[in-house]
């Protein structure tokens, strides 16, 4: 559309003294107006240029009014159509309006009427054209700001996880060198969760959680907790209370994560037959998140040298869980995880090997 003008009009009528009478009229309202003797060269030329309204005679000889309304209507739903037509043909326009015409104007027109339905046509085109860009313009800016919000959560998802490990990295690295440890412990826990089918969320937050499961050695004094030899009695109570001061960091958070990272740390030492700490939990008064840990933090213990034993390797590692050494025993773990773990246990293998490279 020209912008300089009120619109660009399409005039369509085989009778020339119409064509020029009507186009000197709206030329003088500041329209522009493309005059065309027949339908067919006006639907040709719809299809190339922007045409904000088509006003055209019913009776052609070529292509008549109707014929010329429905091809528009099919190329363009909102342009508006106004038809010319003489009082005998009014069923006729009639008909129009209900193929989907905007208005019509009997013969021999009024030009103020004339002009005003142009004017109403054209004003019509524009508010269909600004509501139809509102509506695009709002799309874009719901998808744009979908895609912030989405790219914002995953940040701020990231971010914690990442606060989440080096703050626990912080307790871990007093007694272990890499702090690969409670890494590997998310991987195994989150492997051993999705082996026993458990829902998406929890598989979701004990990969997380359950690294914080020691965060409570913060609070075991250097002297014990790197002690060379065996621990005394007393000594051995305070390492207990690791459990108790992590539950204690984490506990009375509204998030869900860190309300299972409670729970974990206050529970990853229990055993199912109650001979664990600091609860003397039995069975399923440990809770699930709780009896996972417990497995894999044993695993990754097993695999690792201590200032109290040498490193075992995979295999070891596994009949000291699933058959007991004494020490360890396998009615100290749940059985059906301990079943989960005998299923994927060489999973476990690769989690460790792929942390040692
Ligand atoms: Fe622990
Ligand atoms: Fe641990």
């Amino acid at each position: 559309m020209n912008t300089n003008t009120n619109g660009n009009i399409f005039l369509v009528d085989d009778d020339r003294f119409v064509l020029e009478s009507v186009t000197t009229l709206l030329s003088e309202y500041g329209f522009t107006v493309r005059p065309f003797s027949n339908g067919l060269e006006a639907v040709r030329q719809f299809v190339m240029e922007p045409v904000d309204l088509v006003l055209t005679d019913i009776n052609m000889p070529i292509m008549d009014g109707l014929e010329l309304l429905e091809k528009i209507r099919f190329l363009d739903k909102e342009t508006p159509v106004v038809l010319m037509t003489a009082y005998a043909d009014l069923d006729v326009a009639v008909k129009a309006i209900q193929m989907g015409a905007f208005d019509f104007i009997i013969k021999p027109y009024r030009p103020p009427a004339l002009v005003h339905t142009v004017e109403k046509g054209v004003n019509y085109k524009r508010l269909t054209q600004i509501e139809k860009n509102y509506k695009i313009e709002l799309e874009r800016t719901v998808e744009q700001r979908t895609a912030q919000l989405n790219a914002a959560l995953g940040e701020i998802t990231h971010m914690s996880r990442e606060i989440i490990e080096r703050l626990t990295a912080a307790a871990e690295l007093r007694d272990e060198d890499t702090g690969l440890h409670i890494s590997r412990v998310g991987m195994y826990a989150k492997r051993l969760a999705q082996q026993l089918q458990l829902a998406d969320d929890f598989i979701d937050d004990i990969s997380v959680a359950s690294a914080m499961h020691d965060v409570g050695k913060i609070g075991i004094p250097d002297s014990i907790l790197l002690k060379p030899g065996a621990l005394t009695v007393e000594e051995f109570e305070m390492i207990k209370q690791h459990t108790i001061i992590g539950e204690r960091i984490l506990k009375g958070s509204p998030h869900r994560m860190l309300k299972m990272g409670a729970t974990i740390a206050a529970s990853h030492h229990e055993r199912w037959d109650g001979s664990g700490y600091p609860s003397g939990l039995k069975a399923d008064e440990t809770p699930l998140e709780g009896r996972i840990v417990m497995l894999v933090d044993q695993y990754d213990a097993l695999r690792n040298s201590r200032v109290y034993k040498a490193a075992f390797d995979h295999g070891k590692t596994c009949d000291i869980i699933l058959n007991g050494d004494g020490r360890t025993m396998p009615g100290h773990f749940d059985q059906q995880i301990l079943m989960a773990f005998r299923e994927i246990k060489d999973d476990f293998a690769v989690i460790f090997e792929n942390s040692q490279k």
